[in-house]
């Protein structure tokens, strides 16, 4: 398992380019279960969640032909298969994205169950009443979700949770009502940019969807769905974390990109702690633009809650709180998304942070200064969260298990190091190893003498 290895203090500088949307690809790259043509899809991040859907769609017979860097064509060509099985599901909770497709094109799907995650349930019962209320027939067999029915029928269905719409929920429903018979209409849907990413190739497939964006989707099924060719919209969370690390090391970095209009909520909190986001050209497409990020010298605390889109975002909460560290006076932090969500929190602690959390809420005692220690990532962005602040911090800092960022952020530490940071990867495995066999065996030297000998 890598680690990063950080000597925080750098300023950050230079240019940067942000990369396709790893949230809007895993649904689209779904979709493509829908078609009865090849579809491309180009500015596909290369992570490991993109290449572990592109082997749950190969185990379904749905090819993957690659056409360069981010690029590649989905074909389908066994429609017999439908198990999405477990040993896939339980390293992607995303895997669920399959369910609402394969239930549409092929008649059936058996998906594993998804199970919880770092920070809390997920339960996917929304997803499930939504297909339910299209007409499929759903059981749990040895842990699986199978749903079934001859042809889906139009209906009305309602996706508000205790916790707003659910963005792969509204994904699976509107998918598969593309191919139902009749009219759908999600009240209540996410309105969250990756699903009018995914409503854009639907309907560049031959689907007839209205209102993705907003909470009233309506969808008029379609008997057949064709091909394709998707450029996938940029990540606004890869976006807003680069932001936030210029913004921690007092830097100043141009992203070219940057999903602006979807991140307005970012924005405006980083505008009134100090930071700026500004745009460079007043005539580029705002979803997709070059901004410069520079930051007064003393940044002010503020107040974020998140929320469903065109709330902040809960996958920017996290980095955010870091940032927050170096805020001259309390922030407070409230997490309305996943309540569970602050795994980071113990371990920013551990550098210095004072962070005092009560329910959903955390108050972040900004006093402008974090320690370099070894830490452990928990969650994709709790690890971003630590390696903010292990650039900003003093000394050295360690950041281990970061498989868990590499779901979510291409090369991290080649995008940072571009921009002067001094971070490294490494096995640390590889490092014990040598250390291990230099030194004397620990136990030899501890152990009390009446102990000597016996098994430990
Ligand atoms: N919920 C239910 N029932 C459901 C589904 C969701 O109660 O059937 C609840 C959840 O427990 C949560 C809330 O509704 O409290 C919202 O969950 P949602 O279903 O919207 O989450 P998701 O679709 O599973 C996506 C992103 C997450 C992101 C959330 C919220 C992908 C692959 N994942 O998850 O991204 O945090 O929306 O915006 O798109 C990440 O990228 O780090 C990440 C976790």
């Amino acid at each position: 398992m890598d680690a990063f290895i950080i000597k925080g203090g750098s300023r950050l500088s230079g240019r940067i380019t942000a990369d396709g949307s790893k949230n809007a690809s895993l649904p689209l790259m779904a979709a493509a279960l829908l078609a009865d043509e090849p579809v491309t899809f180009r500015r596909v991040p290369e992570l490991s969640d993109t290449a572990n859907m592109a082997r749950l769609l190969g185990e379904l017979g749905c090819d993957a032909k690659s056409g360069g860097p981010g690029v590649f064509t989905l074909s389908n060509v066994d429609t017999s298969l439908t198990h999405a099985r477990y040993d896939i599901v339980r390293t992607m909770r995303a895997s669920i994205c399959v369910l609402g497709p394969l239930l549409a094109k092929r008649k059936r799907a058996a998906v594993s169950m998804p199970g919880g995650c770092a920070f809390g349930a997920r339960p996917v019962d929304l997803h499930l009443r939504g297909l339910e209320a299209l007409g499929a027939k759903i059981e749990l067999n040895g842990g699986d979700i199978v749903a079934t029915a001859d042809r889906l029928k139009g209906a009305t269905v309602f996706l508000g949770g205790p916790f707003g719409s659910t963005v792969l929920g509204t994904a699976n429903v509107m998918s598969a009502a593309t191919l139902a018979e009749g009219r759908t209409i999600i009240e209540s849907a996410a309105c969250e940019p990756e699903i009018v990413d995914l409503a854009n190739l639907l309907n560049a497939m031959g689907a007839k969807i209205t209102g993705a964006g907003s909470p009233r989707v309506t969808i008029d099924g379609v008997d057949q769905l064709g091909g394709a060719d998707h450029p996938v919209l940029p990540d606004r969370i890869v976006a807003a974390t680069y932001a936030l690390a210029a913004a921690i090391t007092n830097g100043e970095v141009i992203i070219d990109d940057f999903p602006y209009d979807y991140l307005l909520a970012v924005v405006d909190r980083l505008n009134l702690i100090g930071v700026h986001v500004d745009r460079q050209d007043e005539n580029q497409d705002p979803t997709c633009c070059t901004v410069k990020i520079t930051c007064d010298r003393r940044l002010k605390p503020t107040i974020v809650t998140t929320q469903p889109y065109p709330g902040f975002p809960t996958d920017v909460q996290a980095q955010m709180m870091a940032l927050l560290c170096f805020a001259e006076g309390n922030s407070i932090i409230t997490e309305k998304i996943f309540p569970e969500r602050f795994m980071h929190v113990a371990e920013l602690t551990r550098m210095g942070a004072q962070l005092f959390r009560q329910g959903p809420t955390v108050v972040v005692q900004g006093n402008g200064r974090l320690v370099g220690a070894p830490v452990m990532a928990s969650d994709l962005r709790a690890s971003a969260s630590l390696i903010l602040a292990g650039l900003a911090a003093e000394g050295e800092t360690i950041v281990s298990r970061v498989y868990h960022l590499d779901r979510g952020y291409v090369q991290m530490e080649r995008v940072l190091a571009s921009l002067g940071a001094n971070i490294e990867r490494f096995n640390p495995d590889e490092v014990a190893e040598p250390l291990k066999k230099a030194e004397p065996p620990l136990v030899e030297t501890v152990k009390p003498k009446s102990l000597a000998g016996k098994p430990g």
